[in-house]
């Protein structure tokens, strides 16, 4: 068996990294099929290692699979367009934040730390064969109460997760633009376009 040299390993890596954000697509219709405890688990530890401003990592995850604590979710969440069999929750830890100096109502750091772990979880779900889909439209004392929430726990996003069902794994084309990079990206001044390659 021919040895990988780094670069090569390197370059593997960089493509299925690459592969697995770009074939990632929100799943919006979900089979009844559990998710397994160690799927869940190596989603958890995708977000567990996302960037965290300043590694303050105020934001803890909660986990539901009791469909009737999804349904209550889903009631008061117009966001939730899925039947998901399981969610992660994520809170903000207000007892965490305070002991961590964060001012909630003016850092905007806090959001972004939400978007990482989210990010993280999504693209993990998407490389175990996994389907997911945001939602931050939702009533946030609603989902606290149908969760049963400590006060000092706030409902920031929730990741709804399930197995694709098989026609949303057929991906319509044109279902998801993306402009190209050129449109998206000046070179060292706004209004410089990228060198030609
Ligand atoms: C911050 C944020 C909030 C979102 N909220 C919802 C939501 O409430 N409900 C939903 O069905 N999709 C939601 N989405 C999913 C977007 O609609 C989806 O990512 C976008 O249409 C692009 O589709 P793609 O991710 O499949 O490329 C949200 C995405 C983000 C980043």
């Amino acid at each position: 068996m021919a040895t990988a040299t780094p670069e090569q390993t390197t370059s593997q890596r960089a493509e299925v990294v690459l592969d697995v954000i770009r074939t990632r697509r929100v799943v919006r219709s979900f089979t009844d099929e559990p998710i397994s405890d160690a799927d869940l688990r190596t989603i958890l530890e995708a977000g567990r290692w996302a960037l965290s401003a300043g590694n303050r990592r105020i934001n803890k995850f909660l986990v539901v699979q009791d469909p009737k604590r999804i349904r209550l979710v889903r009631a008061v969440s117009p966001g939730m367009l899925a039947r998901p069999t399981a969610l992660i929750v994520i809170l903000t830890d207000t007892e965490k934040a305070a002991r961590e100096q964060v001012q909630l109502d003016k850092d905007l750091n806090t959001w972004i730390d939400v978007g990482t772990a989210a990010q993280n979880m999504s693209l993990m779900a998407h490389a175990l064969g996994l389907g997911s889909c945001p939602a931050t439209s939702f009533s946030r004392s609603g989902v606290a109460a149908a969760l049963a929430l400590p006060p000092t726990m706030l409902p920031e996003f929730i990741l709804q997760l399930g197995h694709p069902a098989p026609q949303q794994r057929v991906m319509r084309p044109g279902a998801s633009t993306r402009l190209p990079i050129d449109a998206l990206t000046f070179w060292e001044r706004v209004g410089q376009p990228l060198p030609r390659r």
